[in-house]
């Protein structure tokens, strides 16, 4: 086999894992959170964000941004709140908060904690919740 085939089998090779991994695209639904992550972030959220808002209000949330990556959300979490504080959670803090909130709107838990540093926010979508 000469050099120009093989790379040609490489580029074809990339490509399909290219297409495989855009069907790989993650929901909220596909455990994105550990019960511990979201455990450690209740008093957290009790304490820096339940005086003002509710669990139907982060339902009316997650209905809105249906179908936008999950990092959106974070992103604007981690700017705007706690709106008498912004910013002033460490980023694991926001992360536990929000597996908290995803865990009390009714999403299951799983094997991996949301890591935004990691990126994979961004391979998960918002998908509305069930009731
Ligand atoms: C002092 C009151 C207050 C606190 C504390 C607070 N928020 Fe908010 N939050 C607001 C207001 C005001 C808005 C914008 C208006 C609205 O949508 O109700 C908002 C909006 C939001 C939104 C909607 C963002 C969007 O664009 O869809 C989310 C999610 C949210 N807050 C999460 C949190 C989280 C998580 C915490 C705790 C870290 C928190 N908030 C703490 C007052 C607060």
């Amino acid at each position: 086999m000469n050099k120009f085939r093989l790379s040609m089998i490489s580029a074809a090779v990339s490509v399909v894992v290219a297409c495989s991994a855009a069907a790989q695209q993650k929901t909220i639904e596909d455990g994105v959170y550990t019960t511990e992550q979201a455990e450690a972030g209740q008093p957290l959220f009790e304490q820096r964000c339940s005086a003002c808002h509710n669990a139907d209000f982060y339902r009316g949330t997650l209905s809105n941004r249906n179908n936008q990556p999950l990092a959106y959300l974070f992103e604007e979490i981690l700017v705007t709140m706690p709106a008498d504080m912004p910013g002033s959670l460490m980023d694991a803090e926001y992360e536990a908060i929000l597996a908290h909130i995803l865990q009390l709107t009714g999403y299951p838990a799983g094997d991996a904690p949301l890591d935004y540093a990691s990126g994979t926010m961004h391979t998960v979508n918002i998908v509305p919740p069930k009731d």
